[in-house]
């Protein structure tokens, strides 16, 4: 079958994008495909913006973070105008299936296209926050997670050797997987996440009893869109009711950058190829991902009304192994 498809990396970047793009390009040339990369996401697709990719294009960056594509929160794409540019577009260059490589909200943007146009489209699941219903893990969520943990595990040297009380903020706006996961990993007292709502004088309570049976530091672990209002708002809390000198560590963007850990680089090569497939397949309206090692497609609706569920295991472990 000859087909054009194009591809386009969108919303926050993450790490393995690049990844995902080598896989399709390539396995895209395998069944015998023209492959289109768009720019800037949703923004280069409505404007035309995009060059051909080859096999040699996309050599020497499966390691690399970031996108060679780039990448773009696209308002103007949210309108039905934006909608039908896009679909102008890929008409005009006979292009018949779409791989969209992004978080929620590129989904959004590519479920709406496929209502208008008669292309396959297919998501791949790419972002740091873990937040995607239809897979287990998203890919850039592995390296987020390294690279936060090797911050903290240098905070807790710091900590330890002044005796204090750290807030360290992740990302996560909407979600708690990194907060969670990341301070499991390393050893954090309290997590504050945005899907539970954060019971301060209990903490308050725990911190003190700690500090009363010897423990000298502390190091509790803040999803930027947890309850409290942030890092900084909470320390300053919680110095007035504990009387400790808390100092704040705020991550940021550092997360969504560097080289992809084996294990994203691993699952965007899978996804990237098996988006492929499923355009092969005749497949439209689909995110491809991964749940417990099998491979599946999701409708792309349900990865965003449907809620992937923080271990509440994990969760209720937390103070238990903080004393
Ligand atoms: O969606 C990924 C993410 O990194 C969130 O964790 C964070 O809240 C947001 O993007 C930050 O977006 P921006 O880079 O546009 O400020």
């Amino acid at each position: 079958m000859q087909l054009t498809i194009g591809v386009l990396t969108s919303g926050g970047d993450a790490p393995g994008m690049n990844a995902v793009v080598r896989s399709v390009v390539r396995m895209g040339v395998h069944h015998g495909f023209s492959v289109l990369g768009f720019h800037r996401g949703f923004d280069g697709l409505m404007r035309g913006d995009f060059e051909a990719l080859g096999p040699r294009s996309v050599s020497n960056i499966l390691q690399r973070g970031g996108t060679i594509l780039k990448t773009a929160r696209s308002e103007e794409f949210e309108t039905e105008d934006g909608q039908k540019k896009a679909r102008r577009v890929l008409e005009e260059h006979g292009v018949g299936g779409l791989v969209v490589i992004g978080g929620d909200g590129s989904f959004r943007g590519a479920h709406a296209l496929f209502r208008i146009w008669d292309g396959r489209i297919i998501g791949v699941p790419a972002t740091i926050d873990n937040d995607i219903y239809g897979t287990d893990e998203t890919i850039g969520f592995d390296t987020a997670l390294n690279t936060a943990l090797e911050a903290i595990d240098r905070i807790r040297d710091t900590a330890s050797a002044h005796e204090r009380l750290f807030l360290v903020e992740v990302m996560g706006r909407d979600s708690g997987f990194i907060a969670l996961n990341v301070g499991t990993a390393g050893g954090a007292e309290e997590i504050f996440v945005p899907e539970v709502v954060t019971d301060l004088d209990a903490c308050t309570e725990r911190l003190i009893a700690a500090r009363d049976k010897g423990k000298t530091m502390s190091i509790i672990i803040c999803a930027e869109g947890d309850d409290q209002g942030g890092a900084f708002a909470t320390a300053k809390e919680l110095e007035r009711r504990t009387g400790f000198e808390p100092r704040v560590s705020v991550l940021g963007h550092i997360q969504r950058g560097g080289r992809p850990s084996a294990r994203d680089r691993i699952l965007a090569t899978k996804l990237g190829a098996y988006a492929v497939e499923a355009i092969h397949d005749g497949k439209t309206d689909v995110m491809v991902g991964e749940v417990r090692g099998e491979l599946r497609a999701t409708p792309l609706e349900e990865s965003w009304t449907k809620k992937k569920e923080l271990d509440r295991f994990l969760l209720e472990l937390i103070p238990i192994l903080a004393r």
